[in-house]
């Protein structure tokens, strides 16, 4: 009989990555909040605020999950600094009804965490490396995991690093599906040259969640790439991978955006555990970006 893992922000780049590499013997039940559909998917999809502690509660009485993927959150950085308050909702609110659901049913978690929760002072890092977030997107995750940890048995906190690959339509886009709808457009491109980490094509990072819900091991997982780069150099390779002009690219450094949050300026992450306990190799940004490129004809 098939398990059935529920995996919550299943829209998201993640929760795609994880379709896309689902292997046999699972079913995916699919949470995300806004009213929409997508066509296609092989999820189970349901519309769901998990701020709604009632409405979380009712799901896991009417569905039995062998696991839990929480992803589910305000993922973007900026959105999280200006509006603090409803991320702080969002993100711990949603959280705190999560874990209480999986520890009243026994269940297993796996908790999406981030290289966020470093200050980028001393990379690269590995998991039992001190955490210090420097924005409140990354202290909101610090206090998740927190959660997670002492109010659970059962648990895998998983920290993905910046992710690429397609998106839906319907959810944000990320630096490669970015800068490519720019190049296309033949806009210009600012990419920053002190903001340091070794990208994740998404479907990798969907089959190293795949391999943690097989294996269950307990603890904390870095998810990363093979190559440390700069934004800058991501966006040439982006260029270089789909044939567009990289000449629009134009490098600057983030006292270019005052606006913005802080960044950490080096999170790459040391990727052993991943490769030796997952059995997922990290990708170099070239073999990554060509993964992407192969995984849907060139528009
Ligand atoms: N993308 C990255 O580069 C990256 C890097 C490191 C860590 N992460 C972490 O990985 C996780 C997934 O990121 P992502 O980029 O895949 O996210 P995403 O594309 O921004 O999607 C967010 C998902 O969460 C859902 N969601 C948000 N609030 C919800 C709520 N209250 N109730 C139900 N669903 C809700 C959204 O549903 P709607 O579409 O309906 O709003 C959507 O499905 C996040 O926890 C993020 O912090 C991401």
């Amino acid at each position: 009989m098939a398990k059935t893992v529920l995996v919550t922000g299943g829209t998201g780049l993640l929760g795609k990555g994880m379709e896309e590499t689902a292997p046999a013997g699972w079913d995916i039940v699919s949470v995300h909040q806004r009213d929409y559909r997508l066509p296609g998917s092989r999820a189970e999809q349901l519309v769901l605020d998990l701020r709604d502690k009632r409405a979380v509660d009712a799901l896991f009485a009417e569905r039995r999950f062998d696991a839990v993927v929480h992803a589910a959150g305000i993922a973007s950085v900026d959105f999280v600094e200006k509006n603090y308050a409803e991320s702080l909702e969002s993100n711990i609110v949603s959280t705190l009804n999560v874990t209480a659901a999986c520890r009243r049913a026994h269940i297993h978690l796996l908790y999406i965490s981030t290289n966020a929760v470093f200050d980028g002072a001393k990379a690269p890092y590995r998991e039992s490396d001190p955490v210090n977030p420097v924005n409140k997107y990354g202290r909101l995750k610090v206090e998740c995991e927190r959660l997670v940890q002492e109010t659970l048995k059962h648990w895998t906190i998983v920290r993905p690093i910046l992710m690429y690959g397609w998106n839906h339509a319907e959810t944000r886009s990320n630096p490669a599906t970015w800068i490519l709808e720019k190049l296309e457009k033949r806009e210009p491109v600012s990419l920053v040259t002190d903001v340091h980490e070794n990208p994740l094509f998404n479907l990798q990072c969907g089959r190293a969640l795949w391999a943690v819900l097989d294996k269950r091991p307990e603890g904390i997982f870095h998810l990363a790439g093979g190559e440390r780069v700069d934004r800058h150099r991501f966006g040439l390779a982006v260029a270089e991978a789909f044939g567009l002009d990289a000449g629009l690219i134009k490098p600057v450094t983030s006292g270019a955006f005052p606006g913005i949050a802080r960044r950490p300026p080096d999170t790459t992450f040391v990727v052993e555990r991943m490769a030796r306990e997952l059995g997922v190799a990290p990708m170099t940004v070239s073999e990554g970006l060509a993964a992407m490129r192969a995984a849907r004809a060139p528009r």
